[in-house]
């Protein structure tokens, strides 16, 4: 089964068929969705998802580029979300020196306070980091590392760095980028982390694998990123799948 660790569907792309693309995930293989909140309006509409989907669960946060919005008060609904029964982690949360849409100083204040606030309510992070590697590992040895674990999503950065995540018991997201012609470094990162922390993502409407690279990307798309890294690991994609979705339950704390 595939188990979706990071999707929108909250996204406009899904607006002309939302209810019904959801309800036929699981005749697809899907066995499990976060959908991941970036915005305030995001992570209410996660916590919403999961109320009416058996097989959708909410991670809230705020993404870097709107924590401009993280006041006191939307702190405090995202306790408030956070400690709804299928609510599994806090994110998306972390920087982005990319858009740089806020001060760095901004960005990393508010990920520091929703580092705390995972700690507080004792759930993992679901973490974005975009060409800001150094800054966000380094927040994260200081602030969080030792607690409540987490994914690194959308794993962009080096071997050497993957290594040290793990060392601290991340995992490492993996989706469509793996497939990608020009995802060397995420190809090496996968042949070198062990199996067992690593997890399968979306990042949907974005990042459809090959041969879909493009188009509006779904969780159903995550077998191809499966056959890819079974494909690296040199194991059969049966064997890549069980162990993938396992790892998935295991950092989400689910069954
Ligand atoms: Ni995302």
């Amino acid at each position: 089964m595939i188990f979706d660790t990071h999707a929108h569907y909250d996204e406009k792309a899904f607006d002309p068929d939302r209810e019904e693309l959801l309800a036929s995930l699981p005749g697809r293989g899907v066995g499990c969705i976060v959908n991941v909140g970036a915005s305030p309006q995001g992570a209410r509409a996660s916590v919403a998802f999961a109320r009416k989907y058996d097989h959708m669960y909410a991670a809230v946060g705020i993404h870097p580029d709107d924590v401009e919005a993280l006041d006191d008060a939307l702190l405090e609904e995202l306790r408030v979300m956070a400690g709804q029964p299928k609510t599994v982690a806090i994110g998306e949360i972390g920087l982005d020196y990319y858009w740089d849409v806020q001060p760095h100083e901004v960005q990393k204040e508010a990920f520091i306070r929703q580092l705390e606030l995972a700690k507080d309510v004792d759930l993992p992070i679901n973490v974005h980091s975009r060409d800001a590697a150094r800054d966000t590992f380094d927040i994260i040895r200081d602030h969080h590392a030792g607690t409540t674990g987490g994914i690194i999503h959308c794993f962009s950065g080096s071997v050497e760095m993957a290594r040290e995540y793990v060392k601290r018991g991340y995992y490492i997201g993996v989706g469509g980028v793996v497939t990608f012609k020009n995802g060397k470094t995420l190809k090496n990162v996968v042949r070198e982390v062990p199996l067992e922390r690593i997890v399968t993502e979306t990042d949907c409407p974005y990042l459809a694998p090959v041969p879909f690279r493009g188009k509006r990307n779904d969780s159903g798309m995550i077998r191809y990123v499966i056959d890819e890294i079974a494909a690296l690991k040199d194991i059969p994609v049966e064997e890549a799948e069980e162990v993938l979705y396992a790892n998935a339950m295991r950092v989400y704390r689910l069954g």
